[in-house]
């Protein structure tokens, strides 16, 4: 593994390598006996917000005995229109790794090529793998397992966290259904090309969610899609994570958020507040995953 761009370059044997250094990194945190990163540079490139991306791959780096530089898309001349190419081969130079969070995924995946360095997809327009990767941990710890499990996103299921589900259950054995309005589902041509019975889409949030291990949403709009915001909140106003919707999944099961919530919006406040634990340990879990990325990346 010399790049993480997507949980769809990932076999099966990655993911768990992953997974479980994850776990290890959690148990051993403070007292790591290996420190990976010492000597090395890496820059967070990001063109949008973060909080829980930034601060978890600041803090792990440094953890693992690295330095590390944010660098706003605005600061640098990226923003200014530097290609990517161009972009990349700088700081190919000059840094030992980047963590990019960007809308085009082609971006990430050119600046990989061109800079040489290994490079980690910290969010796209068209993956979060690093968020799922987290949210794995957090079902394994709370769950046992994930293999054979049901897990529900409800919400806007064409964006880039649904996406990474899709090769996630793919690439693991767990089902996955999705619930969204037709014209928030995935492309039905690439959920056909797949041809697994694993992966159901539906515009039914009931039947989405019945018996379901884990009822999963993001937030209604994503970065960049601001300006459909009025159209959003109209189509996936049924859409929403709520108690009544709750009692249709298996008893007990996990209420999960990648985070930011809107509260009222795509979960209710209550809901919300009663699965906190399940939330913020997916928060947590990033710090440790992303460790578990990094130093398998420098490890080869
Ligand atoms: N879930 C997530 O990626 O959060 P941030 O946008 O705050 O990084
Ligand atoms: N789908 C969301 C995820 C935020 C972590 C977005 O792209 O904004």
């Amino acid at each position: 593994m010399k790049h993480l761009l997507s949980i769809e370059s990932l076999s099966a044997a990655e993911l768990h390598e992953i997974l479980d250094l994850a776990v290890e990194m959690k148990a051993t945190r403070g007292h790591h006996a290996e420190h990976p990163l010492r000597h090395q540079c890496w820059g967070l490139i990001f063109s949008k917000s973060s909080t829980r991306t930034r601060v978890s791959f600041e803090v792990g780096i440094r953890e693992l005995g690295g330095d590390v530089m944010f660098l706003s898309s605005n600061d640098i001349q990226l923003g200014r229109g530097e290609p990517i190419e161009d972009t990349a081969r700088v700081m190919g130079r000059m840094l030992h790794g980047a963590v990019i969070r960007t809308f085009a995924q082609l971006d990430v995946e050119q600046f990989a090529q061109f800079s040489g360095i290994p490079t980690i997809n910290a969010l796209t327009d068209e993956e979060h793998p690093c968020q799922i990767l987290a949210d794995l941990q957090t079902i394994r710890e709370k769950l046992g397992s994930f293999e054979g499990k049901t897990i529900a996103f409800v919400g806007d299921g064409a964006c880039n966290v649904p996406r990474s589900w899709i090769w996630a259950a793919i690439r693991l054995g767990f089902n996955l259904r999705i619930a969204a309005p037709e014209s928030f589902q995935p492309d039905p041509m690439f959920i056909g090309r797949l041809g697994s019975d694993r992966i159901q889409v539906t515009a039914s949030v009931e039947e989405a969610v019945a018996g379901a291990d884990v009822l999963y949403t993001d937030v209604w709009v994503s970065m960049g899609r601001e300006s459909e915001t009025a159209y959003r909140m109209a189509q996936l106003e049924k859409y929403q994570i709520n108690a009544a919707l709750l009692e249709k999944a298996k008893p007990g099961a996990l209420v999960m958020h990648c985070l930011p919530a809107y509260r009222g919006k795509e979960i209710s406040a209550d809901v919300f507040e009663q699965h906190a634990e399940t939330i913020f340990t997916q928060a947590e879990n990033r710090l440790h995953a992303q460790k578990a990325i990094l130093s398998l990346l420098v490890r080869r």
